[in-house]
């Protein structure tokens, strides 16, 4: 493809990142790892949550995959058919916003019960489980919210093995048991709940409290007593049989056929293309769009990964004109990205008429999105905020078909297979970086200069935080260029150059997020060397606003 000489090096300008970076890379020459066998689907052995709309639905799913146990969530009225041809070792009920004894609240569908598999009620999945099989359910006198103790009374229930007889957990409910049904006996108790956990002589069991959250600190083993103490799970779901078991899937999927990867050099792209490339080799190209809007460096690192470590063919565009030309003059945020994402489709449009005859389109899209747009049990109405232009959304009259190898495999689990791939440890841990890219964290018009100014000032905090080893505690840390010009003196001169701020947040999802407590030495090297080493910076800022109220971009 054009331009495809341009800048390849890693420059030697940052001693730290590039001697860890050709480490790895002399690691991986040439290496392909060995990989445990495949488990058919039929086989793996499937722990299927039924969803009742709780907020931590998706952490209880996230939980049994811990434990090593394949898991997949389910909407409380999927049809038997959706899940019959799984190897299922049991069921988990989340919790839900609804009240059982309301009009059309949402139930357990017959098969989980009827299947005799173990069954583990969560929350509401504990009411649900009491209120279908004969017991009384109303609403709590006491809402109990928060902290607890756990009292074992039956030591010898298989769900407490190895665990002491009273520990923390969180509680969060409204409605309580009355009587449990036929057949059931309480196992544990708290302060407030006579029958905070509950179970019979068929492995079907419920807790009041939520075992999938940090504040249960003794979650984690319940789970995997539930799982192989009580469902009898092997635990054998690691991230080398998922490799194994999606080459094999895709080489039947695609055959012969061509496929299509844009890469953005985060983590789900390359994973996703290293994938697709085990299984049907150079069938595959890999798209890099170098849109003018990423981080010093970064087209350098993507592409000698690919190409000279992974030996995967890779189109490179240099489209940087293009998008600073239809950026020109534009100062609106919501604007910015909308020409981004336009701009990136036609760009890819045109080099994937160049190709021919290109089958299928291989995407990175994860389990989170997957859950997102399939379990409604709860009218999901969210304002826009801002509108986030993926890699996702290529137009309809592109006739690809769709593969998504990671479609059921959360953040951390794609780490986990980036890693048993081979992939380079500072991609693997690469930050979240948006789409468009430095558009939005370049306040007002984007401009040749304001990029360099920028990229210069990102550089420096991106090293400073990776020296002092706080890069993958944090959620993302990076410059901003602001449009606010100030007043400086430097040696006998006055000095009218540009504010940078600093933004650096813990987050778990980017839902929410704090400003990070950075040591204040470090804010100050950073500080120092922005305004010495960047010209046309004299003042630097620390952004200490939380999201919300503010968002983690500026823009
Ligand atoms: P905000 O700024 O909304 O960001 O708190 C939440 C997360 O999303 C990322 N982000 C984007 N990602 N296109 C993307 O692909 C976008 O337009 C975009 N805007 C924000 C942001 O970096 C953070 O991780």
């Amino acid at each position: 493809m054009e331009n495809k000489s341009q800048s390849r090096r890693i420059s030697a300008s940052d001693d730290v990142e590039v001697s860890t970076y050709l480490e790895i890379a002399k690691e991986l020459r040439g290496e392909q790892l060995a990989l445990e066998p495949k488990i058919p689907p039929s086989k793996r052995e499937t722990v299927v949550v039924i969803d009742f709309g709780s907020q931590y639905s998706m952490l209880i799913a996230r939980r049994v995959r811990e434990c090593h146990v394949y898991c997949e969530l389910v909407p409380y009225d999927a049809p038997w058919e959706r899940i019959a041809s799984l190897n299922l070792k049991g069921f988990i009920l989340s919790g839900g916003p609804a009240s059982v004894y309301n009009t059309g609240a949402p139930l357990a569908p017959a098969y989980a019960y009827e299947s005799r598999l173990p069954i583990l009620g969560i929350c509401y999945g504990i009411q649900v489980i009491a209120h279908q099989l004969g017991g009384m359910v109303a609403s709590g006198a006491k809402h109990e919210y928060g902290h607890a103790v756990l009292h074992i009374s039956d030591e010898d229930c298989p769900l407490f093995a190895g665990l002491p007889s009273s520990f923390p957990v969180w509680m969060s409910h409204g409605d309580e048991i009355l009587e449990v049904p036929p057949g059931f006996k309480a196992l544990a108790y708290t302060g407030n709940s006579p029958f905070a956990v509950i179970g019979n002589d068929t492995n079907i069991f419920g807790l009041q409290f939520h075992p999938e959250v940090a504040h249960t600190p003794q979650g984690k083993n319940i789970f995997q007593n539930f799982l192989s103490g009580i469902c009898g799970c092997r635990g054998d779901w690691t991230p080398a049989n998922f490799v194994a078991e999606a080459v094999d899937k895709m080489q039947r999927q695609v055959g012969n056929g061509r496929v299509i990867c844009a890469l953005s050099g985060g983590v789900d792209s390359a994973v996703t293309a290293t994938i697709v490339h085990r299984a049907i080799g150079n069938n595959l190209t890999c798209l890099f769009i170098n849109n003018g809007l990423l981080r010093r460096e970064e087209p350098e690192r993507v592409l000698s990964t690919f190409e000279r470590n992974l030996k995967m063919d890779v189109a490179y565009v240099d489209a940087s004109e293009r998008f600073l030309e239809r950026l020109h003059g534009v100062t609106d945020p919501e604007m910015k990205r909308q020409i981004v994402g336009e701009e990136f489709i036609r760009v890819f449009e045109e080099e994937a008429a160049k190709l021919g005859e290109v089958n299928f389109l291989a995407q990175g899209t994860l389990y989170p999105d997957v859950i997102e747009s399939s379990t409604t049990t709860e009218t999901k109405a969210s304002a826009k905020i801002k509108s986030h232009h993926n890699v996702g959304g290529l137009p309809a009259k592109m006739k690809f078909t769709l593969i998504e190898p990671l479609r059921y495999l959360f953040k951390d689990e794609i780490r986990a297979v980036g890693l048993a791939l081979g992939l380079p440890e500072d991609m693997i841990w690469r930050q979240p970086f948006p789409g468009p890219g430095l558009a939005i964290r370049i306040i007002g018009e984007v401009t040749k200069e304001k990029l360099e100014i920028l990229r210069a000032a990102d550089w420096i905090v991106m090293n400073e935080i990776k020296k002092a080893a706080l890069y993958r505690q944090l959620w993302q840390s990076f410059a901003v260029l602001t449009d606010v010009k100030s007043v400086g003196v430097m040696g006998d001169y006055r000095t009218y150059g540009y504010l940078v701020a600093i933004r650096a947040i813990n987050s778990e999802d980017a839902m929410t997020a704090d400003w990070s407590r950075l040591p204040y030495d470090l804010l100050a090297r950073m500080s120092d060397r922005i305004v010495n080493e960047v010209p046309n910076v004299n003042r630097v800022v620390y952004d200490i606003t939380s999201k919300p109220p503010a968002t983690i971009e500026w823009e």
